[in-house]
């Protein structure tokens, strides 16, 4: 009996992102018997930043804004009912808020920005980082009512129009997540922290805590400890030190893949 061609290892999404690619030459290449390992060095080959928008998990990074998109009606019968206004990624939002919601829940329940995550909702594990004034806060451990007027940016608030933030555009090129749960929040917290290593904020583990004001240069281990905040189930965390190298470093970071099998 004749073989049936074999679909070894890949998803659906990624065989739709080789046809894409190879539209003419996709059931030439799968009857051979391509193997997932195969696929992978081709897109890092071909250009991932394109190719890696078809993949699982970057949505997430992404996060598009949902703006212009109508919003859930308010829930009814809100108890000790506070009126706010906060800017959220730019534009003034007035909210009707139960005082003990959080951050966290006035996102995505009542401004549907879903894109951050509510991991613990216990502030163990950084998923719902967003950026309130500039700094890095946890959504879920911030109350709503206590953001009067003040600018929250979220992940859906760092692309301008369809041009990726640099810290998103790095995730994208060094593979930062897998199923992209977590990557919001260490987006997020990866963009604070640059502005926390130029204005000369000190860590745990900053050689010379007493000198203060100038820039810290973001060594692995700077950056592993001021990320230590979120956690990642995948654990990609090798590629998201690179992300924020590349970034911090302003020129490029080599990209590296290791199989299993130990072939780079
Ligand atoms: S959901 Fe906020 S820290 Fe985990
Ligand atoms: S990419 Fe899955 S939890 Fe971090």
């Amino acid at each position: 009996m004749e073989d049936q061609p074999k679909f070894p290892d890949l998803t659906d999404a990624e065989r739709k992102v080789l046809e894409d690619l190879m539209p003419d030459e996709v059931s030439e290449i799968i009857t051979a018997g391509l193997k997932r390992r195969h696929f992978l060095k081709l897109i890092t080959y071909t250009g991932t930043s394109l190719l890696a928008t078809h993949l699982l998990g970057i949505e997430q990074l992404m996060a598009r804004t949902t703006t212009g998109a109508p919003l859930p009606p308010p829930p009814t019968g809100i108890e000790n009912g506070v009126n706010v206004t906060v800017n959220v990624n730019g534009r003034a939002q007035k909210l009707l808020v139960d005082s003990r919601m959080t951050l966290l829940d006035a996102l995505r329940e009542r401004l549907a920005l879903t894109g951050s995550k509510k991991g613990c909702d216990h502030g163990q594990c950084g998923a719902c980082t967003v950026l309130v004034e500039g700094r890095r806060v946890l959504s879920c451990l911030t109350l709503a009512a206590t953001c009067q007027d003040k600018a929250v940016t979220t992940i859906e608030g760092l692309a301008k129009e369809d041009t990726l933030h640099p810290m998103q555009t790095a995730f994208i090129k060094h593979d930062g997540f897998q199923c992209g749960y977590c990557t919001p929040g260490q987006i997020c917290s990866a963009v604070a922290l640059m502005s926390e290593a130029k204005n000369g904020e000190a860590s745990y583990v900053t050689p010379n805590v007493r000198q203060t004001g100038k820039p810290v240069k973001l060594s692995d281990e700077e950056i592993r400890e001021r990320m230590s905040g979120n956690i990642c189930r995948c654990g990609a965390y090798p590629n998201i030190v690179d992300a924020i190298r590349e970034v911090h470093g302003d020129k490029a970071v080599a990209q590296v893949w290791q199989f299993a099998d130990g072939t780079i």
